[in-house]
């Protein structure tokens, strides 16, 4: 299995990452694709890929939470790493629209989202989209690309099968399903079934988020089984089948297709 959004190069995980990623393999997991935040992160994140370079691949991009009036600085920050060693990443991400927490730089959020599809574009590299309380103007952006450009995942996906199909007509999307999709009151995950299994992404958002039953707990990679298990109840497959399925779309979105023994 792979945990395709992973945050493990958080300061939570300094104390015990040698541990937390044998877990993570004793657990069946093979791979963690690490989204980046910010110009902040990239020090942190390169460093944990160097000491971890096969378990691990990386993505570039800046959150939109980290997006304020002066995001200069950040852009550049951005585009100082793409032109230095864009080949070190597998994607853009993690980008999007984050109204949740602060609506007042939805402007700038909009202007550094598309700036980075454009670079997306580009590169030919699939994007990460974080989309929060903003899926009308995160498709309103989208709407602005060539459909047969856009490759990526739609990560923490809660949303109906309708706005999966919105999405569909948008590019070719994938969806990331992690510990949410386990909480009792998730009603989107009864009805995740009418998505197929040949567009899910296992995830875990690592270290927020965690699965039923470690809520309140960090969460990490060696907890992805539980979200398959959840999967494959719904789905009524077994969790090997899940294990297949996903791991191959992970491989068909951000590798080629080819098989990088994962
Ligand atoms: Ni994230």
């Amino acid at each position: 299995m792979i945990d395709t959004h992973t945050h493990i190069y958080d300061e939570a995980f300094l104390p015990d990452a040698e541990a937390m990623v044998l877990r993570a393999k004793e657990a069946g997991i093979t791979h963690a694709i690490l989204p980046n935040v910010d110009a902040s992160t990239v020090d942190a994140m390169r460093c944990f890929h160097a000491q971890f370079p096969d378990f691990t691949s990386m993505m570039i991009g800046i959150h939109p939470t980290s997006i304020q009036a002066d995001y200069q600085a950040e852009l550049d920050a951005f585009n100082a790493e793409i032109s230095l060693r864009a080949s070190d990443y597998i994607a853009i991400g993690e980008i999007g629209l984050d109204l949740y927490w602060d609506k007042t730089y939805l402007q700038e959020q909009k202007k550094v989202f598309e700036y980075q599809i454009d670079v997306a574009i580009q590169l030919q590299k699939p994007i990460c989209i974080h989309c929060r309380d903003a899926f009308n103007e995160v498709v309103d952006s989208l709407k602005k690309f060539n459909p047969a450009q856009l490759n990526g995942v739609f990560h923490c996906f809660t949303g109906t099968p309708q706005m999966a199909e919105q999405i569909a007509k948008l590019g070719n999307f994938y969806y990331g399903i992690g510990g949410p999709a386990t909480y009792k009151n998730a009603k989107f995950i009864d009805q995740i079934l009418h998505i197929p299994l040949s567009r899910i992404l296992l995830e875990t958002d690592a270290p927020y988020l965690p699965p039923v039953p470690f809520r309140g707990k960090r969460n990490e990679p060696a907890y992805v089984p539980y979200v398959a298990q959840k999967l494959a109840d719904i789905y009524g497959i077994t969790v090997f089948e899940v294990d297949e399925q996903t791991t191959k779309n992970v491989k068909t979105l951000f590798f080629g297709g080819c098989n990088n023994n994962f």
